[in-house]
């Protein structure tokens, strides 16, 4: 699979949108999709305003955020937010990955953490995460990259009338 990686870019949002969307059909197949969406799919405006409000962050320091790309199109994402700006836990950033469902299991998705990781050095000290418990995939990831497994939220996610329990895991940075 040929892909390059690289900073996201404000002209990525159509296809980031897209892609948001695409995990309303991909649910419909695959009720342990590894994300968690809004109960209803978001309008463009929405999505809009979301992504907006990453780019903000990402120029003010707040923020990193990567594309994987295949043939001109984003194919997946992942991000790092800090946690809380001006508080006492703003060392923290919170982490995000998501390869739309095709382009999975080709090392894209480790290859995106190991580089938004990179980066994450020169703005926080501690990473953190949820993964769901039946996401082995992610959790196979995580760990190799060095995430430990902290805690554990029961019930977290509601999909449907069932519930899932989110493991919680970090990695710090400084080491
Ligand atoms: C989780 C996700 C980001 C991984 O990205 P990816 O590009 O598919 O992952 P990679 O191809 O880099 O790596 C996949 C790894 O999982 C391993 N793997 C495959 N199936 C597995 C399974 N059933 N159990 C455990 N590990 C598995 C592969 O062997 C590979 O590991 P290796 O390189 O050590 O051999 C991607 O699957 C995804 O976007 N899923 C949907 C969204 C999501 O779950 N996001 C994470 C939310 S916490």
């Amino acid at each position: 699979m040929n892909y390059n990686i690289r900073d996201i870019k404000l002209t990525d949002f159509e296809d980031i949108a897209k892609n948001y969307y695409l995990r309303y059909e991909e649910l419909e197949l695959n009720t342990n999709l590894g994300v968690s969406v809004k109960r209803e799919p978001p309008s463009l405006a929405e999505e809009l305003d979301f992504f907006l409000g990453l780019y903000k962050k990402i120029m003010g320091d707040d923020a990193c955020g990567k594309v994987a790309i295949v043939d001109e199109k984003v194919v997946g994402i992942t991000t790092i937010q800090r946690f809380a700006k001006g508080y006492e836990t703003d060392h923290i950033g919170i982490l995000g990955i998501d390869i739309n469902m095709e382009y999975r299991n080709f090392g894209i998705g480790q290859n995106l953490l190991s580089q938004i990781i990179k980066e994450a050095k020169t703005k926080f000290e501690m990473l953190i995460l949820e993964v769901a418990t039946f996401n082995e995939i992610a959790m196979h990831i995580y760990k190799k990259l060095g995430f430990l497994q902290y805690g554990l939220r029961p019930k977290a996610l509601k999909r449907g009338n069932v519930y899932f329990d989110y493991i919680l895991m970090c990695k710090e940075l400084l080491k």
